[in-house]
């Protein structure tokens, strides 16, 4: 059977006012369709998995939004943790609890957050990837072309040696400096780690306790309470103890069994709002606009978001982001958008 474990634990700073600690990005409709990333993310994982399979993880104080976005599970469908540990501890805690339902399982691993344009090619891609993990002993990731040295990926080097659609993997390289990103795209056979994994439950596990003993042993010693009440409990305690690392150092970089198949869909992982001003629709001006009406005289490439159909009058700005919500107004260039992480730090601490 197919199973998926969606994770949306992550706080996504860089798109504050909107996205908070308390109610991060995930958890609002940040397209302007009407509905929130991880409702899109969900409703497109259903068209390949049942919908009893499909397993939130987050941390325990977001419990309350994912239900709430997601009325359709029930809570045993929640995994939480009670403290921030990156991705491998969770993806290693949720694959133990699967193999204890389902030693069969083949499962995909997909962050809340991203937009995809062509959901069918999506669905279709990871089919095949499903069919070769039910195969194969592999870890399959899907790869994007890259388009430009982003330090923020995993790079994939995959062996083009044959036509086949699915390549193995020579080497897997998470956020490399800039001028090893440059010299990956380059050489040609690289492709960004679109960060969404496909595996067979007992491929992921192997390559846990393979590479990363001693975090295997922290949640493998809780298996006989896991599905049952006591769950919570070992959780509370032992979670913390897990050592605060992503699946991409902790497995990936480390495995020789990874195979890629390079993504026929368009895709984005949503990290600024630069990168949805990118996605977006724009006006004759070249501005996007989510959830109201702008009036632009001398004002092109901005990034605007209001609220309630709110009108925005602007005039003689350029390439900004606007962002008009609740007790904030943010008025800031595009070109400095990575700071916008540090800026809500900021706000937290002196507001
Ligand atoms: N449940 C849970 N718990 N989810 C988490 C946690 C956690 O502690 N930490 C992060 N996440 C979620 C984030 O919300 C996001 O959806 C996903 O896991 C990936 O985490 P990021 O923090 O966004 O990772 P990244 O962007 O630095 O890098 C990953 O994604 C890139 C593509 O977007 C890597 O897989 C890269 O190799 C990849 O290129
Ligand atoms: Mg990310």
């Amino acid at each position: 059977d197919y199973y998926a474990i969606l994770m949306a634990g992550g706080v996504g700073s860089r798109f504050w006012p909107v996205s908070t600690q308390d109610n991060p990005k995930q958890f609002h409709d940040m397209l302007g369709t009407g509905e929130t990333l991880i409702q899109k993310t969900f409703s497109r994982l259903s068209k390949l998995i049942p919908q009893e399979n499909i397993y939130i993880l987050t941390n325990e104080r977001y419990k309350d939004l994912v239900l709430e976005n997601l009325p359709k599970i029930t809570e045993e469908q929640v995994v939480l943790e009670p403290a921030m540990r990156n991705t491998a501890p969770c993806i290693l805690y949720a694959s133990l609890k699967i193999k204890k339902k389902n030693e069969d399982a083949v499962m995909i691993v997909a962050p809340s957050d991203h937009w995809i344009e062509d959901e069918d090619a999506f669905t279709e891609n990871v089919k095949s990837a499903f069919d070769f993990c039910t195969e194969h002993k592999a870890l399959m990731t899907l790869g994007i072309e890259p388009t430009f040295p982003n330090t923020g990926y995993g790079y994939i080097e995959f062996n083009d040696s044959n036509q086949d659609r699915i390549k193995e993997v020579a080497q897997f390289r998470e956020k490399p400096d800039y001028q090893t990103a440059q010299s990956f795209i380059k050489q040609g056979n690289f492709l960004w780690n679109a960060g969404i994994f496909m595996w067979h439950v007992e491929t992921v596990i192997d390559a846990f306790k393979n590479n990363q003993p001693q975090l295997f042993h922290l949640f493998e010693s809780g298996i006989d309470v896991y599905n049952t009440e006591d769950e919570w409990s070992f959780i509370e305690e032992n979670y913390p103890k897990a050592e605060n690392i992503s699946v991409d150092y902790a497995v990936m970089e480390k495995s020789d069994n990874i195979y890629v198949i390079p993504a026929t869909f368009d895709w984005n992982d949503l990290g600024t709002w630069g990168s949805l001003y990118d996605k977006l629709d724009k006006d004759d001006s070249d501005n996007a606009v989510v959830n109201g009406k702008v009036l632009a005289e001398d004002a092109t490439g901005n990034m605007i978001r209001t609220k309630d159909g709110k009108l925005v009058v602007v005039d003689g700005l350029k390439d900004y982001i606007i962002v008009d919500k609740d007790d904030v107004l943010m008025i800031y260039p595009k070109s400095k958008e990575q700071d916008i992480k540090q800026v809500s730090g900021s706000v937290r601490d002196k507001f």
